[in-house]
């Protein structure tokens, strides 16, 4: 039989076009600092972290020599009722970092079984304290919490689930928070902060007394970078407050100086209850996530177990696994010996000027970003998401990776970025865009 080592068939490519990738594939080979090379040979400038993932850039020696000796020293433990000391010194880091009382840490493999984890702890958590009614989860409209079944309900983009039958009974979703009068708005918008009182009308319709969580990406990552309005997660914490309502924030896009401090919640100065991250928390290279918890939640779930017996039924055979561990002590290590949270900060006024700068080409209908992180919106070609894959493939071929989703084209580089690459990724993109915006004028004017 002929070899198919080489073959594109056989691998079901998530969330791609898969036909259309065998027939044109966009196919890396190497990585490094802000580049990763093609099968072409090509360069290209990754204006995206990979998938939000990298900021410390392609190829850190660091996390490999950690991941290498790691693998020659332990390279597996069972989990459950076993440990080995790099979980509980990760645990330890990143309660340092953390805000609030999120001093609890449970390890998970991704963002998706994060957030289902979380969700598990919040019912378990009202359950111990008598109030096992509270089931319900109240998400928004454009929110994405990843693909397993409790984030895929949460899901606020009924694309993502119409394939998948009827969900998790009992969610709900509160209003997203773009407002057509905050277009182009940079940062947080001064109006609609009372988008917050949607919640206050769920609590109405349902009973306090239903509700487990309400569960927010501070920032709206993958349907678009939605930042919040002045004061809106403040109201949503208070509104939680009074109602004994769990928040929970989502920071698997957010965390790790996005936003330019360790997590959004201190960005937006809003502690939630229970925290999900994942992709840089290994600085992407080997997939982990994580939950944070706060001393309040782990003492009633932990507190109310028995003395000898598991508490809380519920983990993965990878959790916390000693190779990952060392890629996230390794990824730690690199973020707070260059500073590099504290430069997503210095750099985050630059990248967005150059955000900014697409304003005026005409099929950019709105742009919004904070921190490292932006995207633009573009005027839909005959269907919606037609253009957008268009860009996507365009923008390939001139040399840059970005992230696009729909008709948004989205930016988030590695915070080691210099102020000319960013020039680059913004020089590639606005040949790209003026490239379409000519096509559709003509088509237009046709
Ligand atoms: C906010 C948020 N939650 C959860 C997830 C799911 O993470 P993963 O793809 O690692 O399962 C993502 C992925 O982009 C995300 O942005």
């Amino acid at each position: 039989m002929r070899s198919q080592a080489n073959s594109l068939e056989y691998q079901w490519m998530p969330f791609t076009a898969n036909k259309h990738f065998k027939a044109e594939p966009r196919l890396f080979v190497e990585g490094k600092g802000m580049y990763l090379k093609n099968h072409r040979g090509e360069t290209l400038i990754d204006g995206v972290s990979g998938l939000y993932c990298t900021p410390a850039g392609h190829g850190r020696r660091e996390i490999a020599d950690a991941v290498h000796a790691q693998l020659m020293t332990l390279d597996f433990v069972p989990p459950f009722q076993f440990g080995h000391e790099k979980a509980f010194e990760l645990a330890r880091r990143l309660k340092e970092i953390t805000p609030g009382d999120l001093d609890y840490i449970f390890f998970t493999n991704s963002g998706s079984e994060s957030v289902d984890s979380a969700m598990k702890i919040a019912l378990q958590y009202h359950r111990t304290r008598g109030q096992a009614q509270r089931t319900r989860f109240v998400s928004r409209e454009r929110a994405y919490h990843g693909v397993n079944f409790g984030g895929l309900s949460l899901a606020g983009m009924v694309r993502n689930r119409e394939s998948f039958g009827p969900t998790l009974p009992g969610v709900s979703h509160i209003r997203h928070t773009a407002l057509p009068e905050n277009k182009f708005t940079r940062g947080e918008a001064e109006k609609g902060a009372d988008l917050a009182d949607d919640l206050q009308r769920h609590v109405e319709l349902y009973g306090a007394d239903t509700i487990a969580a309400c569960v927010i990406e501070p920032i709206a990552g993958s349907f678009g970078i939605l930042v919040p309005p002045k004061g809106y997660l403040k109201r949503i914490r208070e509104i939680c407050d009074r109602h004994g309502i769990l928040l929970i924030f989502d920071e698997v896009i957010c965390g790790f100086g996005r936003t330019g401090k360790a997590f959004a919640g201190q960005t937006f100065g809003v502690t939630p209850d229970i925290m999900t991250m994942a992709k840089a928390l290994t600085n992407g290279v080997i997939p982990m996530g994580a939950v944070a918890v706060s001393d309040k939640i782990y003492h009633a779930v932990v507190d109310a177990g028995p003395a000898k017996g598991i508490e809380f039924l519920h983990g993965y055979t990878y959790s916390g696994i000693p190779v990952a561990c060392a890629a996230g002590l390794a990824a730690l290590d690199i973020y707070r010996d260059e500073g590099l949270f504290e430069r997503a900060a210095e750099l985050s006024s630059y990248f967005l000027d150059q955000v900014w700068s697409l304003r005026d080409i005409p099929i950019v209908t709105d742009i919004r970003g904070q921190g490292m992180l932006g995207a633009i919106d573009i005027e839909p070609g005959d269907k919606p998401g037609a253009r957008g894959y268009e860009i996507l493939q365009d923008l390939f071929n001139a040399g840059l990776l970005a992230r696009v989703t729909n008709d948004t084209v989205i930016f988030a580089p590695a915070f080691i970025v210099e102020r000319k690459q960013i020039d680059e990724i913004f020089d590639k993109t606005r040949k790209v865009l003026m490239r379409h915006a000519q096509r559709a004028g003509v088509r237009l004017a046709g």
